[in-house]
Order: structure tokens, then sequence, then C-alpha cells
């Protein structure tokens, strides 16, 4: 089922910025179909369009006004349908985003909802008894409708909660997960899955995917639900791939979520890899991997040692890893987020290393997300190839520097950031153990302490991948059989009887016999 997630290398697209065909200075589905191409030959063969439905952009589309149309700035249905039957021509996957968990305040059912006299999305979504009783720990929107009751929220304020029911039931409003409401929400949504599914979309990243039920500290009633929309997949769409927002591999893979994603906030140390003060992979070597060697392989054995837990090289709501790593030091930081377990997920333009784009005005609920969110940097051409449109027009406004990165560019530079990530890609593609599914186990990852080494297989074969990012030459004590040394960044790394020694800024990936 869904067997291609085994060697998936993901390319996230922001529809919004990557590829605007029809002059209006901002992306759309006829842009994306047209680079389908170009992400091929980087190396991926999947894709994950944050939503591009309906809505009023509040939160650039986190916040659905239709789950079942286009938003027209985007193109059509037709439009996406045609998208499903190009990229699966080309031997692609299509992942659209589901958001389940909230809606716009604009969409129908939520002014069906705010109504005062009851109809059939009263209970869709979560309100309180009276406008004066506001939920504790939660968010809430009231004095907005002319029915009587606060309205939760799940993140913005015009993004209320879809009614999935309490886990824990303390309070007279709070509806259990089998009341006519909250069951009635989880059909619709199916409706919505079957709807894409049919269409030929190939599955969904799934926004928020562990707050669906509330008073749910365990996430035992979000997990049941999420097992009955599997089984319903089961019936009726067995290769639908799903992907969670969830960041809790151990609770997600048990709902039947394939894989989950690694967030830049929890326990798991991501942020302090590629971003913040003392990243792992800056050359000033003062980082520290232990803590998330550690904590990775905590929640990899939680899962049966089925791990999945995809690591992006950073998404629409991360800083762009270019703002605190170079060129080179990216290099190294995709030669780690190729060759580790999970689906690797790049984040359109960081195969080029695109700059985060300082001191912008938030768009559409961007905030500081918004530096990450600027059009696509193809060539030399005007709006770099994004956008015929005027300057002024563009959806956000794009990396005005002279050198900035773009696609031409670095495909016409042999040592480039882009042919490295592309050789990286290559080289997955051609050895299960470094694929999703292959298995993981650090061999050196000390405090405060470089390089990194981690053994990777698969069956029979076994790969030992040895990073420094630091400047420094560094080595550990090693011993065991080495046989070819498949992938080598910067000066390459020397094997003795007793240890591996590796030159500052130098990587190897190294075939084990035996
Ligand atoms: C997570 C999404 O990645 C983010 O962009 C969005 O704002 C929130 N969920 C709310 O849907």
């Amino acid at each position: 089922m869904a067997k291609w997630l085994d060697n998936a290398i993901f390319y996230e697209i922001y529809p919004q910025s990557f590829q605007d065909t029809n002059g209006d200075g901002i992306g759309d589905l006829q842009g994306i179909i047209s680079r389908l191409d170009y992400i091929k030959e980087l190396g991926c063969n999947a894709l994950w369009i944050n939503p591009c439905f309906v809505s009023p952009f509040g939160d650039a589309g986190y916040d659905v006004a239709d789950y079942y149309t286009i938003a027209p700035r985007y193109g059509t249905n037709a439009d996406a349908e045609r998208l499903f039957k190009e990229a699966h021509k080309r031997g692609m996957h299509v992942l659209l985003d589901l958001v389940p968990g909230h809606t716009s305040v604009e969409h129908k059912w939520f002014k069906e909802s705010m109504k005062a006299e009851k109809n059939e999305f009263t209970d869709r979504y979560i309100w309180t008894n009276n406008v004066w009783d506001t939920p504790e720990n939660m968010a809430y929107l009231r004095g907005i409708a002319e029915r009587d009751g606060s309205c939760a929220v799940n993140f913005f304020s015009m993004q209320p909660s879809l009614n999935y029911g309490f886990y824990k039931i303390d309070k007279p409003w709070q509806q259990p997960v089998d009341a006519p409401g909250p069951v009635a929400t989880l059909e619709e949504m199916k409706n919505v899955m079957r709807f894409w599914l049919t269409m030929g979309c190939d599955g969904f990243r799934v926004d928020m995917a562990g707050y669906m039920v509330k008073n749910d500290e365990d996430g035992k009633g979000t997990i049941e639900l999420w097992k009955k929309v599997r089984r319903f997949l089961d019936e009726e769409f067995p290769e639908a791939a799903m992907v969670s927002e969830w960041g809790e591999p151990d609770k997600s893979l048990l709902g039947g979520f394939h894989m989950d994603f690694l967030l830049p906030f929890g326990p798991i140390h991501y942020a302090e890899l590629f971003r913040g003060k003392n990243p792992y992979f800056s050359r000033k070597g003062q980082g520290d991997i232990s803590q998330f060697a550690e904590n990775y392989m905590k929640s990899y054995e939680k899962t049966g040692g089925k791990g999945l837990i995809c690591i992006p090289s950073g998404n629409h709501d991360t800083d762009r890893m270019a703002r605190t790593l170079s060129q080179e030091e990216m290099k190294m930081a995709f030669a780690f987020l190729l060759s580790m377990p999970g689906a690797p997920f790049i984040y359109y333009g960081d195969e080029i290393g695109m700059r985060y784009v300082e001191n912008l005005v938030s768009v559409e609920g961007g905030f500081n997300r918004t530096g990450s969110r600027s059009p696509m940097q193809w060539d030399g051409g005007v709006n770099a190839g994004f956008s015929a449109a005027p300057k002024h027009k563009l959806y956000i406004r794009q990396d005005e520097s002279a050198d900035r990165p773009t696609v031409q560019k670095q495909m016409e530079e042999k040592d480039s950031l882009y042919h490295e990530v592309q050789k990286l890609t290559a080289l997955r593609q051609t050895h299960k153990a470094l694929q999703s599914n292959g298995g993981i186990a650090f061999v050196y990852a000390k405090e405060n302490a470089y390089p990194m080494a981690y053994m990777r297989d698969f069956e029979e074969e076994k790969i030992l991948v040895v990073l420094n990012p630091s400047e420094r030459e560094e080595s550990f004590e090693w011993s065991g059989k080495a046989g070819t040394i498949i992938y080598t960044q910067g000066d390459g790394i020397k094997i003795s009887e007793d240890k591996i020694t590796v030159p500052g800024g130098s990587a190897g990936f190294i075939e084990i016999c035996g």
C-alpha cells in the first residue's frame, strides 16, 4: 500500500510563489505543471502542495472556505486533475494539504453554525452554551454571531475549530466523539478526501493532525479518529498516502498515518540542526547533535523501528535554512537530510539556497514566515522568471540582491548546491539502505562533538554515513570492514584500522561489508 513512499523524495510547493503563468503576480497550478520536469530532474518524485482551495487567505489558505473547489487564483478543478495526470505520467505522486481541524469563518458551514436557530451545521463547530462561557485552555471567538455562545478556534481567530468531540467531558457543551455533530463532521471530511482521491490525488499531508478531538491529553481520541479514517481509506482508496503534521510518530503511526513530520518545536531538537544560534551544520562547529540523536532514537524505537519521521529542509512556517547556513554548509545539511529514514521533504527553493527575505510586511497571515515564502528564483529574466506581472504586483517581494541564487545560475555552475542535491537524490534512489524504510543506528553522536556518524541498513546492505560540518579535522574510533566509498563531500574521509578521520567540511558514505 502506497509502496511509492518507500523511495519518495518530496518537494513542497507553496503555490502562491512557485510559478505564475497568467501574469497576475501569483503562482498557479498550470505553473506547477510547467515545472514538473524541473522537479523530476532534481530527483524529487513526489509533491506536497500547500492548501490551494477557495479561501479568504487570512492564513495563506489554511483557512478553507470551500474544500471542494480550487481557488480561482490558482486555476480550476480541471487544472488540478491535469496536474495529477501530468505528475503520474512522470512517475510522480501528489499530496494535497488537508486542513481538517478548522475552516475559515467565511465557510458556509460556519455561517450556518452561527445562526440562532438549530440547523444541520449547529454542531459542526465547538460552541459553548452562552457567550459569557468561554473555554479554558482554548482560544475562542465571541460576539460575532446571533447564536448565544463562544466558538473555539484552532489557530488564528478566524479559524474556528470543527467539532470532532471531546475525549474527556467536563462541561455540558462538550460533546462525545460519537455524538451526531462530531460524527457528521468526520463523515464530511471523508467526503472531502473521497472527492480529491477520486480525481486522482495520491493522498494528504494533514494539517495539525494531532489536534482533532479535544480534551485528549494522550491523543487517544484523536488516534481512534484517524484509525476510522484509515479503515475508510483501506476500503475505498487503499493506495492513499497519509503524512501527518503531528510530531509524535508513536501516536500518528498508530492512527494509521504512513509517516509523520519532525516539527520545528517539540522535544526532538530539529531547530538546532540548521537554525538558531549554534546550528550543528554550521562550520563554526559549536553545535550539539547528541540531544537530537537521543530523542530521534527514542521516537524511532517507539514506532517499533519503523521510524518514518520525515525531516524537512524547512517549510512555509520556518526560517529558510539559508538564513543561518552558507551554500557550502547547506550541502552538508542535504547530505544529512537525504540519507535519513522517512521521506525527505525539500522546501521549494532550498535546493538553490534561496534566502529568507528580511523586513517584509506580513502577507496573508505570514508574519515572520513571510520571508520564507517569497517567489521562486528561476533565471535572470523579469522577476527571476517567476511572473510577467509588474514587480509591485508580485505576491511577496522577491530577494532583490544582485547575487541572489537562481536555478539557471546553479545549473550552470558545476559545484553548486543544486548539483549536490541532485547527486544526493540520485544516490538515495540507488541504495535501499538510504531510503525511507532502512534502519538507522547512530555510531557516533557525542555531546558537543564532531563528526556525526550513523549506519543505515536494509536487508544485506549497510551504509555508514559520516558528516563533519565543522571546519576542524575530527575523528572517531571505529573498526569495521569498509567497502567502497559511494559519496564524498569536501576532501572526503580517511579510514584507518581503528578510526575514521574527517577533514573540516567533509563527508563520506561508505558501504560496509559483513
Ligand atoms: C500548520 C500550517 O503549516 C501553518 O502554516 C498554519 O498556519 C497552521 N497549521 C494552521 O492551519
